[in-house]
């Protein structure tokens, strides 16, 4: 197929992989495929567990101000558990402020978790197709500031040169169009392939299948004439699904085809950018006094071979 012979160009993506293999309904909110990596919080953690690599299950010592511990950025607010924490995990809050400086990157303020065991090279999250789970709750005692742009969970290729995909909030810097007060899927090119509004009093519940494998993805193509044609191409995908409160969950996307290469690692927490900069890692406007927050739960990473995705 020519490029010059497109008039509407793709129109949709429909992936022929085999039927899912987990059809069978399984009680409301119970993880029905392998684990990867667990990060849900037990009830029973206190905050000095997240400051050691022999009780925290995330990596201690990353991504964060250097003069921070986690026992002072991670807080255990009350709130009812979200849909796959049961009665042995608790919600936790990942907050920043002035602090929340990495290293010498003074544009940004975050705090990012990365599980354990998700190495930046060869991590098992990297490989075959894997599902990050996660559920969040707004802090009306330390909301975000949607007027700046927010990472909150990613997968960062090993090398650092871009990210597989970013689920974000707020003003996304050079793309004014995007309403600020919703949650966003972006792909590779940082082009949104979804969003929904953020929920100021309830859990919203997501979860992203990476599938790293390049399957046949067939994508119908509008060319001149009239006339249809199917073209296929082998892609790695990414698919989204959604639900609020405890309901199951719903496949909001297709499987769409995005650039999964270079493996890396997932990040889950708060990057807050500035704004008035072109250097948005090193320079540009916060705000002093900072005190914000995000609640998360049903955070955990699980293998999605065969389709299985826990809903
Ligand atoms: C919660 O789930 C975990 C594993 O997913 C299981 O081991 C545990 O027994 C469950 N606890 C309760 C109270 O249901
Ligand atoms: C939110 O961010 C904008 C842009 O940096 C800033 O002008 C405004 O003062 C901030 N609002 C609050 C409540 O901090
Ligand atoms: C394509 O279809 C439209 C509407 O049916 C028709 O008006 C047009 O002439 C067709 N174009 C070609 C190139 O056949």
């Amino acid at each position: 197929m020519h490029a010059s012979t497109l008039l509407g160009l793709l129109t949709a993506a429909v992936t022929v992989s085999a039927a899912p293999g987990c059809a069978s309904a399984v009680s409301a909110g119970t993880v029905k495929c392998p684990i990867v990596f667990d990060g849900r919080v037990k009830t029973t953690a206190v905050p000095t567990d997240f400051d050691s690599y022999a009780t925290s299950i995330f990596n201690p010592d990353y991504v964060k101000g250097q003069n921070l511990k986690w026992s002072e950025i991670l807080k255990f607010p009350t709130v009812a558990n979200a849909r796959f924490d049961n009665a042995t995990y608790k919600p936790f809050e990942v907050t920043i402020s002035d602090q929340s400086i990495f290293q010498t990157q003074r544009g940004f303020r975050r705090a990012g978790l990365q599980l354990s065991g998700d190495t930046n090279n060869g991590s098992p999250g990297s490989k075959g197709v894997k599902t990050i789970h996660f559920s969040l709750k707004w802090d009306a005692q330390r909301p975000l500031n949607l007027s700046h742009e927010y990472l909150n969970v990613w997968h960062e290729a090993a090398d650092y040169s871009a990210n597989q995909f970013n689920f974000e909030a707020g003003a996304i810097l050079g793309q004014a169009s995007l309403p600020k007060d919703t949650w966003k899927v972006l792909d590779r090119k940082n082009k949104q392939i979804w969003s929904t509004p953020i929920l100021k009093n309830d859990w919203q519940n997501f979860a992203i299948t990476l599938d790293f494998n390049k399957k046949f993805v067939f994508f119908l193509a509008l060319i001149l004439q009239n006339k249809t044609k199917m073209t296929n191409r082998r892609t790695s995908t990414l698919q989204v699904y959604y639900s609020k409160g405890d309901e199951p969950l719903k496949s909001v996307t297709s499987a769409v085809s995005n650039d999964n290469s270079g493996e890396g690692q997932y990040q889950i927490g708060i990057l807050k950018k500035p704004t008035g900069t072109s250097d948005v890692v090193n320079s540009g406007y916060q705000e002093s006094n900072l005190n914000e927050g995000l609640i998360y739960g049903s955070l955990f990473v699980e293998d999605s071979a065969n389709g299985c995705v826990s809903l």
